[in-house]
């Protein structure tokens, strides 16, 4: 039977978010329905709500969480009710021409649910990248619940879903950071964080922390950064070439999403390094680099989406790391709160206050 649940909606493009109920169906085949425990709050739920994303009001916001598996559907091997589950927007379709090359990371058909969760009067929510977690239960498809060791707390294990994966996947799926690199990360908020953790658990020598803002360094260098550049005061480019010998840095995280920040990013590189952009821009910017520099300077500018993660491969691994005390996951929540205060916890991160508030019920 179809359920009602509590949980938070953008219902109009600027106006504030709101706690009200929805109905979660029963999941049908290949789908499961999923009981939250934890959901971060990522930039991307803002960007619905200001209606940046696209215009297919009312969302049902929330993306990064982790929850137990309370029922499933026809034909659902891969979980089963009770298994502790984080949730993905990367549930591959084995089938696409990604896939079948053996690229699942960059499969080009994912699985979402294929019922709609609606309002009371029947409106149709379009679930935040497919999930919509802000809720007490939502409905996925199977593929999109990974398994992870239920020793993990809820509210760190779900983070690993957006934000903390897309950073450790830009360091050390996309960006290939190895042992002994050199690596600068430009913008040290939850997802640069993250490539700073990352790039530190690859075994990166050098790790240069980028920000504007001294919290954010102070964090990275928790994180694991071995050197902070605050870029409002100093030139970013000279001083992370004044840290490596001159040279550069072999692999730049860009993890803003700005021109002028790829730019820095792009030049910071040692000559053949590679460049990773993981943040995300927004459709009126423009990049303007001299095209000789960009032959003669060798190397790879490679985009990371969702950190080039596989959640199979990754999430499990990643929790273990946790687990076991060397991959601290847990720096990046910084407040947890209930579920009727996402608006409050967007104007902090817009204020830099946090890596991630995390919703609890
Ligand atoms: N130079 C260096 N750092 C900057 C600059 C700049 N010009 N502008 C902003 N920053 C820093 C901020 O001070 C902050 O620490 O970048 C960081 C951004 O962090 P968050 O706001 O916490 O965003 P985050 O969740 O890390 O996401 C980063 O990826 O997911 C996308 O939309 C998201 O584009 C954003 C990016
Ligand atoms: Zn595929
Ligand atoms: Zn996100």
């Amino acid at each position: 039977m179809a359920q009602q649940v509590k949980a938070v909606i953008a219902r109009a493009k600027g106006a504030p978010v709101e706690v009200t109920t929805i109905v979660v169906p029963d999941p049908g085949p290949g789908e499961a329905v999923v009981r939250i425990q934890a959901c971060g709050v990522c930039h991307t739920d803002l960007h619905y709500r200001e209606g940046g994303i696209n215009d297919e009001f009312p969302f049902l916001l929330g993306h990064e969480a982790a929850g137990i598996v309370e029922s499933v559907g026809a034909g659902v091997t891969e979980v089963e009710p009770g298994d502790f589950v984080v949730l993905n927007w990367r549930a591959v379709c084995g089938q696409c021409r990604s896939c079948k090359r053996g690229r699942p990371q960059y499969c080009f058909n994912t699985h979402n649910a294929k019922q709609k969760m609606t309002l009371l009067d029947g409106t149709e929510l379009s679930p935040a990248l497919g999930i919509g977690a802000f809720a007490e239960k939502t409905l996925v498809a199977a593929g999109q619940c990974t398994k992870v060791d239920p020793a993990a707390e809820p509210a760190v294990a779900g983070l690993l879903g957006c934000g903390v994966m897309a950073g450790i996947g830009a360091a050390i799926n996309t960006g290939n950071v190895g042992r002994g690199d050199s690596v600068a990360v430009i913008g040290c908020g939850g997802v640069g964080g993250a490539a700073v953790l990352g790039s530190r658990l690859a075994g990166a020598a050098k790790i240069i922390a980028v920000d504007i803002d001294d919290r954010k360094l102070a964090t990275a260098q928790k994180l694991g950064a071995t050197h902070t550049v605050n870029s409002r005061t100093t030139d970013p480019v000279e001083a992370i070439r004044e840290l490596t010998d001159g040279n550069g840095a072999d692999v730049v995280v860009e993890a803003v999403g700005r021109p002028e920040t790829y730019q820095q990013a792009f030049y910071a590189r040692d000559l053949a390094g590679t460049v990773v952009l993981v943040g995300v821009p927004t459709p009126e910017m423009k990049l303007e680099l001299p095209l000789l520099d960009v032959f003669g300077r060798g190397g790879a500018l490679k985009s990371s989406w969702y950190g080039d993660c596989l959640p199979s491969r990754d999430f499990p691994m990643l929790i273990d790391l946790y687990l076991q005390g060397r991959l601290d996951l847990g720096a990046f929540v910084t407040e947890t709160i209930e579920l009727d205060a996402v608006e409050q916890a967007f104007t902090r991160m817009h204020e830099g206050d946090v890596l991630r508030s995390v919703v609890v019920l």
